[in-house]
């Protein structure tokens, strides 16, 4: 174990409040690519077709849309939580973490055991939707069935609304319950780790910053550079699957 990751196993051994902020680098290693990445997401689509004014405004942005989910989320379904998302759960298990704050939509902190209200998830979950006009709910295993058996665009089967993953899109309103926890438990961490996000962003990135403000000391686990790079007291440049498996047995012992 090197100095850096020894360090790390430190901090979270002996922080009261440790927090973790994860982003889609943490989830690649269960293959999920992530978005910024040579290769990544937005490598191959463009971010700007997938806002929410363009899912709520027109039938073609929406169809867009769903023809996207219809490759992604077989993906997210079939991955499987990581060596860093089973970390996690065991430092919580163990009283070492207090919550995890995630702009992952992939569920996989749920389900490699950390329980759900110690995961905040700024950027909503891929596996549930729900109707914008009556509300309904439905699993998005149900929307990808109607999909697979010809669905171009889910239509609400109560009201015949539009139905929407319960995920963020770009131009869509932060969920003001889970940016007022995150900020709150960022400002009382006293280690805050960054694991696989490049930062940028915002509001989400705004985390890493309002824990630096309130004294906490901040690690950045990422396999490139980081806008806050500068401001962290710990830097690790290597994959999160590695570091967070190292960092749970320099704790255990
Ligand atoms: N270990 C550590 N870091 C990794 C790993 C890994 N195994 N794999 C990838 N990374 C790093 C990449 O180098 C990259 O800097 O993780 C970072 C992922 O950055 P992004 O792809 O930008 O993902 P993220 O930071 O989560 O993006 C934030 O942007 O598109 C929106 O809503 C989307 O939540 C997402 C937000």
């Amino acid at each position: 174990m090197n100095g850096a990751v020894l360090r790390l196993a430190e901090l979270f051994a002996r922080a009261r409040r440790p927090v973790a902020f994860t982003g889609a680098g943490v989830s690649t290693e269960s293959g999920i690519p992530d978005f910024r990445s040579p290769g990544g997401l937005w490598d191959r689509f463009d971010p700007r077709e997938f806002t929410y004014q363009n899912f709520v405004g027109s039938v073609s942005g929406r169809r867009k849309y769903w023809e996207l989910g219809r490759v992604t989320y077989p993906v997210i379904r079939a991955a499987r939580p990581n060596a860093a998302h089973l970390a996690l759960a065991e430092l919580h298990r163990l009283g070492r973490l207090d919550c995890c704050i995630t702009q992952n939509i992939d569920d996989l902190h749920q389900r490699a055991g950390l329980p759900g209200e110690r995961v905040i998830e700024l950027h909503g979950n891929a596996t549930r939707t729900r109707c914008l006009e009556c509300g309904a709910a439905y699993t998005r295993d149900e929307v990808h069935e109607w999909l697979q058996a010809g669905d171009e665009i889910p239509a609400c089967r109560r009201c015949g609304g539009v139905v929407k993953p319960t995920t963020v899109l770009f131009g869509e309103a932060m969920p003001a319950r889970e940016m007022q926890e995150a900020e709150r438990r960022s400002r009382a961490a006293d280690l805050f780790v960054v694991l696989g996000s490049s930062l940028v962003v915002y509001p989400a990135a705004y985390m890493p910053a309002h824990a630096k403000h309130a004294g906490a000391t901040l690690a950045i686990v990422n396999l490139e550079a980081t806008p806050l790079d500068a401001q962290a007291d710990l830097v690790i440049r290597d994959k999160a699957g590695a570091v967070m498996a190292a960092v749970l047995d320099g704790v255990r012992a």
